[in-house]
């Protein structure tokens, strides 16, 4: 049974091994944003990877996308996100420290129910930005996360969550940007472009993968919640009425991309995953929604909304979104079904993953700790898709030889998985070394391999050790690895 990671000992061990460092480290840091080292960013290559093939490679109903992260600001008008994307935060008058008040939790009366704060984490509520309705919430016996001190908060301010930039060189005519806060939009903005230039026919899904961004007021747990993150996100429209099977179907599908890539799986429900952290521990990994027809509805009343745009100088606060038009089941985001001759917009259910947030899963999911003769073996169980270093390979000593040997059979590798050579120190520190880099193969090169072609093919896992000649070894891993 694998040993159950606490946090510090994955950010120590991310940070040890150049998988996770903190951005901006040499000038102090930056807070909750993150900057992936070498095993890092094979990993997170990975995921994206084990994702894509999928959610795209492997369905025939389903093409990929990638969009520009800087989009035209009517479709955060469109969206909603440009009025409603904004968290309501209170400030603790006596450590200063803000939370978002959906955070907060009541100090303890007997009706109190535990755990309501973290199961409004799970549900953000994003509100609308106005001050006023910020004056109706009661504070008064809320308690600060961090200092424990009940009712003295400020009142609750607005936040926004979107971080805004600025097109244009002059300062004169340039005009407020919106970083994505999530890729979906994209995928929507694309929709009539996807249909036209595709033989897609619904069902069908658009996927992408991209960086989102949003000014969280409380960032966690190291990757868990950040300012600039990454999502892989799949619209998948289909016809109204069919939406709770689909809805079902990708469900399933999700649930098992998870299990099938961790090992142990500690614990994952729709889809949720049992993190180190927080009082329940139970987390979103992955929000799977039914959209219905909202989105494509609104950019058609958002494409109406173009002239104002124009008249009010682009500037998004003078804009109300134009009503929705009478026909707008034949509108310009509609679909026609040509066998049964009827337009209509089509529903649309969004399985919506973080890659970060599910690298941190893994990453939980993956490490251990065993007592090997006296000392204490730290390791990634990985699994094969997901390993950064799929196989390592040593020369048992640096001298008769055996570094030429290995190098060989490195270079033969390499074209094939992704693999890294050492010789330096005693080869069980090298093995120790691969095992927390989750490298699920070792080969080594020794006196006999001089003799009869064979090497050492040593398991992560297991840590039992087997010869094969060198001429097998790429079909032996292509076969162990299944990649
Ligand atoms: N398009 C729908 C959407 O964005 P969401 O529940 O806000 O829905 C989907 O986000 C997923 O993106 C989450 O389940 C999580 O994995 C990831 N995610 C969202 N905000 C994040 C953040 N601040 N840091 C890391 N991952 C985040």
């Amino acid at each position: 049974m694998a040993k159950i990671a606490k946090l510090d000992d994955i950010v120590s061990l991310c940070k040890r091994r150049g998988f996770i460092f903190q951005s901006s480290e040499i000038y102090g840091g930056l807070a909750s944003c993150y900057d992936y080292g070498p095993l890092g960013v094979e990993l997170k290559n990975n995921v994206k990877k084990a994702w894509w093939k999928s959610v795209v490679q492997m369905r025939d109903d389903v093409v990929g996308l990638d969009c520009s992260i800087l989009m035209h600001p009517l479709v955060w008008k469109a969206s909603g996100h440009a009025d409603k994307f904004a968290d309501l935060i209170a400030e603790c008058k006596k450590c200063n420290t803000r939370t978002r008040i959906d955070h907060l939790k009541e100090k303890l009366v007997p009706s109190a129910v535990e755990g309501d704060a973290e199961q409004a984490e799970q549900h953000t509520e994003h509100v609308s930005i106005d001050t006023a309705q910020a004056k109706l919430h009661d504070l008064s016996n809320k308690i600060c996360p961090n200092c424990g001190m009940v009712g003295q908060f400020t009142e609750p301010m607005p936040f926004k969550l979107m971080f805004e930039t600025q097109m244009g060189a002059n300062i004169d005519d340039s005009m407020t940007m919106y970083l994505r806060p999530e890729t979906a939009q994209g995928i929507f903005a694309n929709f009539r472009n996807v249909l036209d230039t595709t033989r897609v026919k619904i069902p069908f899904g658009i996927a992408q993968i991209g960086k989102s961004f949003r000014n969280e007021v409380t960032t966690k747990a190291f990757i868990f919640r950040t300012r600039e993150f990454e999502q892989a996100e799949l619209e998948f429209f289909c016809k109204p009425g069919t939406d709770e099977e689909w809805y079902e179907h990708w469900k399933q599908q999700r649930f098992d991309w998870y299990i099938k890539l961790a090992h142990y799986a500690k614990a994952c429900v729709d889809v949720e995953y049992s993190f180190p952290f927080g009082s329940g521990d139970w987390q979103e990994l992955e929000g799977i929604a039914n959209r219905t027809d909202f989105d494509l509805r609104q950019h058609q009343r958002g494409i109406r909304t173009l002239n104002k745009w124009f008249e009010n100088d682009r500037d998004l606060s003078r804009i109300q979104l134009a009503d929705e038009a009478k026909d707008y089941q034949a509108g310009p985001l509609s679909y026609f079904d040509d066998v049964q001759k009827h337009r209509y917009i089509p529903y649309v259910i969004e399985p919506s993953a973080g890659i970060d947030r599910s690298a941190l899963a893994f990453l939980v999911d993956a490490y251990d700790e065993e007592e090997v003769r006296g000392e204490t073996r730290n390791l990634l169980r990985f699994s094969a898709a997901l390993a950064p270093i799929k196989v390592a390979v040593f020369p048992l000593v640096k001298r008769e030889g055996m570094p030429e040997v290995a190098i060989n059979i490195y270079n033969d590798l390499k074209k094939y998985f992704n693999c890294f050579y050492d010789e330096k120190g005693a080869v069980g520190r090298r093995y120790r070394r691969q095992d927390e880099a989750g490298t699920p193969y070792c080969v080594t090169v020794d006196g006999q391999t001089l003799q009869d072609n064979t090497v050492t093919v040593r398991e992560r896992d297991s840590m039992e050790q087997i010869r094969i000649s060198t001429g097998q070894l790429r079909n032996h891993f292509r076969e162990k690895l299944d990649i």
